[in-house]
């Protein structure tokens, strides 16, 4: 049988090199063809034991290839131009970028929460939602299926890696006394309250792709969503402060046992042997962590929860790998 064919767009960046990792480590095999910037063409990425020759991105790079599917990361330009060349070709597009997110006829998907969401994939786009909704919907979802969610009020503590290579860039030479290039001030023994640029309501378009994306991933366009993001001095995992309002009582034993049986959330919750998650640990790894579980006695009904996961993981290219392979498992049925 011929191999399936697969293109990885924007392979030698931040999330491209994790999907090769996250590829290699799923062993999904495959005929792929890697691709980046002119300024990329011909460099090799380690891949599946070899070196892989990394092409040139353009007009041409998908017709008559044969790809079934193409992870795609290289921005939303990048996007906007080629994932409906790649589609049109007969590939089914996962991107990551946020240009297709909140089209009405893009899936916005995170497998744990809305699978179902890829029965109808009209443009052959799939468009894998931003980081720190990622990580939020997981336990989010779990608990709006048991208590019926009314609010959420979300902070976010947002690493550098989130930015890209230039964003990773910034703190390591912001340690060494260095200028930002990325960030508009420094990031290193700092706080910047601004990801991605403002609108007009005020908040950050950062802040907003959380509120439009939980509405549309948890089908509930009625939710109400507040959101803060804050990069903060860490290179990998974004961290987040959530706070939850439901319409049904609960009890905090509850809780517990349903992130304990939840798929892809783990719950590291010993404050007195200061246990909780936090980005170093996550860092590298796949689960939604979950911790500091409590009530807010502020509100009826509320519970304030503390939620790790690696960025470019879980809140990138594992969720974007996790999409095609639902996708190649309904291929089979
Ligand atoms: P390149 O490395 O050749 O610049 P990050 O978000 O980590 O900065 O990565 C961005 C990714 O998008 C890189 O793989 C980068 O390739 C790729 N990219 C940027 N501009 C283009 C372009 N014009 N065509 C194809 N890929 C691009």
């Amino acid at each position: 049988m011929e191999k399936r064919r697969i293109a990885v767009v924007g392979a030698t960046g931040m999330v491209g090199r994790m999907f090769l990792k996250v590829l290699e480590e799923h062993g999904i095999e495959a005929d792929y063809e890697l691709f980046a910037s002119a300024r990329s063409a011909g460099s090799c990425l380690p891949f599946f034991g070899t070196q892989q020759e990394v092409h040139e991105l353009n007009e041409d790079s998908f017709k008559g290839k044969g790809f079934s599917y193409a992870l795609f990361s290289a921005g939303g330009a990048i996007s906007a131009k080629y994932a409906p060349l790649a589609a049109e070709a007969g590939a089914i597009v996962i991107d990551n970028s946020s240009q297709w997110r909140m089209d009405p006829e893009v899936p916005l998907v995170v497998p744990e929460v809305n699978p179902e969401a890829l029965k109808s994939i009209p443009k052959g786009i799939v468009a894998n939602p931003n980081c720190s909704t990622i990580q939020a919907v997981v336990p989010l979802k779990v608990l709006d299926d048991a208590f019926r969610i009314r609010r959420i009020v979300y902070s976010t503590y947002q690493a550098v890696s989130g930015a890209g290579q230039k964003g990773y860039q910034d703190l390591e030479d912001g340690l060494c006394g260095a200028l930002p290039k990325k960030f508009p001030h420094p990031i290193a023994g700092n706080c910047i309250p601004h990801i991605d640029v403002f609108l007009e309501n005020g908040n950050t378009k950062e802040e907003q792709k959380m509120i439009d994306e939980t509405r549309k991933i948890m089908s509930r366009p009625d939710l109400r969503v507040s959101a803060t993001c804050v990069r903060v001095p860490v290179y990998h995992g974004h961290s987040e402060s959530i706070n939850v309002e439901f319409e049904r009582p609960y009890e905090l034993a509850e809780i517990f046992r349903l992130f304990e049986n939840a798929e892809g959330i783990i719950v590291r919750d010993d404050p007195k042997n200061n246990v909780y998650p936090m980005p170093i640990e996550a860092a590298g790894t796949d689960p939604v962590y979950v911790g500091r579980i409590r009530r807010d006695e502020s509100v009826e009904n509320g519970l304030n929860f503390w939620c790790v996961a690696d960025n470019i993981r879980k809140g990138a290219a594992l969720n974007a790998v996790q999409i095609m392979e639902l996708l190649i498992k309904g291929e089979n049925k």
